[in-house]
């Protein structure tokens, strides 16, 4: 069953009680509502309904190639979705609910719709820290496939305000639960036996999987697009963006960090996870300030710097 979202317009309404239920009867119905997670915002619909993914894809304009997260309670609903090995259950045990998707192979008896994993044999899980989330998936009783709650390619949002510009007049109902705190989309790890690899760098570094694991990620070799990371422009504003950049040529926004002040700063104290959470919010901002270009701070590689700078990278593509 389908539901248009048209006459709805991005209504962001404060999270509560009253918005609960009526977030969850268009869930049920097969609608779509955007929720705030710990990282971005979701456009999310239920997972099992393939006339509500199919109006995930309409909504964002997203390319049918580029499968979706599903998001789910815990790890006994994620084992429903997908097979779990050792290597997997370690990674959930130690970091669900949070900011990690784990790749793994479908179950045979795997519920969700095809257009969720867009004919892979594997599938995207995540369970989110997000109260907001959390209390949908509960009261749902959903899996919920949720991309970011943007316009293919564009800005992720990390507020409700950002969702209503990206989505336009086709944004459902946005339950409004302020800004994201990580503000950077979930760390993607694909699961290969004994092996993983790192998909997209995001809030869980590096160095935490590989304390959990016991050895480093292996090297992404496939050729194929895997995920959304992989693609050079995506993130990406509508104006040229410049980075490494120390200070700004008079027809730029500058985004600063640590001691360059910029015309905004991501963290004046140089802490990256406060960089992170920010990021979204500054591109957004310097897209619609009055420069037509837009100029980056340098930003360290270490720990989450990494998933900043791949962000920035595909936002500055091709510059
Ligand atoms: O933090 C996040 O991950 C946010 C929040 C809403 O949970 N979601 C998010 O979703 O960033 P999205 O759709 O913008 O990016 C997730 C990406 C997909 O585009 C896809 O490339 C990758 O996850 N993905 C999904 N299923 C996959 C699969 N079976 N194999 C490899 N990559 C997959
Ligand atoms: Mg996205």
């Amino acid at each position: 069953m389908s539901c248009s979202n048209d006459h709805i317009g991005g209504e962001a309404r404060r999270y509560g009680t009253a918005t609960i239920g009526d977030a969850v009867a268009r869930l049920r119905t097969g609608g779509l509502v955007a929720v705030p997670t710990e990282t971005v915002y979701g456009l999310a619909a239920d997972s099992t309904d393939p006339a509500a993914v199919a109006e995930i894809y309409r909504t964002k304009g997203r390319p049918d190639f580029n499968p979706l997260i599903v998001h789910v309670l815990d790890l006994d609903d994620a084992r429903k979705l997908g097979q779990f090995n050792d290597l997997a259950i370690c990674f959930a045990n130690a970091l669900w609910p949070g900011p990690l998707t784990l790749v793994v192979p479908k179950t045979a008896n795997c519920p969700v719709a095809a257009a969720v994993t867009a004919g892979l044999d594997t599938i995207a899980l995540r369970v989110p820290a997000h109260p907001v989330m959390r209390e949908m998936l509960e009261a749902s009783g959903l899996y919920l496939a949720a991309p970011s709650a943007n316009r293919s390619g564009a800005i992720s949002p990390t507020t409700a305000d950002h969702v209503a510009r990206s989505l336009g007049p086709a944004a459902p109902l946005i339950l409004d639960g302020g800004p994201c705190e990580r503000g950077i989309e979930s760390t993607i790890v694909a699961i290969d036996g004994s092996d993983y690899r790192i998909l997209r760098p995001g809030p869980v570094t590096p160095a935490q999987l590989e304390a959990i694991a016991g050895k480093p990620a292996a090297t992404v070799t496939s050729g194929k697009i895997e995920a959304p990371g992989q693609m050079l422009s995506h993130y990406a504003p509508t104006k040229p963006v410049r980075l490494g950049a120390q200070a700004a040529r008079s027809d730029e926004y500058h985004i600063g960090f640590g001691p360059v002040a910029g015309d905004m700063n991501l963290s004046v104290s140089a802490d990256l996870a406060e960089a992170a959470s920010l990021l979204f919010s500054a591109l957004h901002h310097a897209e619609a300030s009055d420069k037509p270009r837009i100029a980056v701070a340098p930003i360290p590689e270490g720990g989450i710097g990494l998933a900043l700078n791949d962000r920035l990278r595909r936002a500055a593509y091709p510059e």
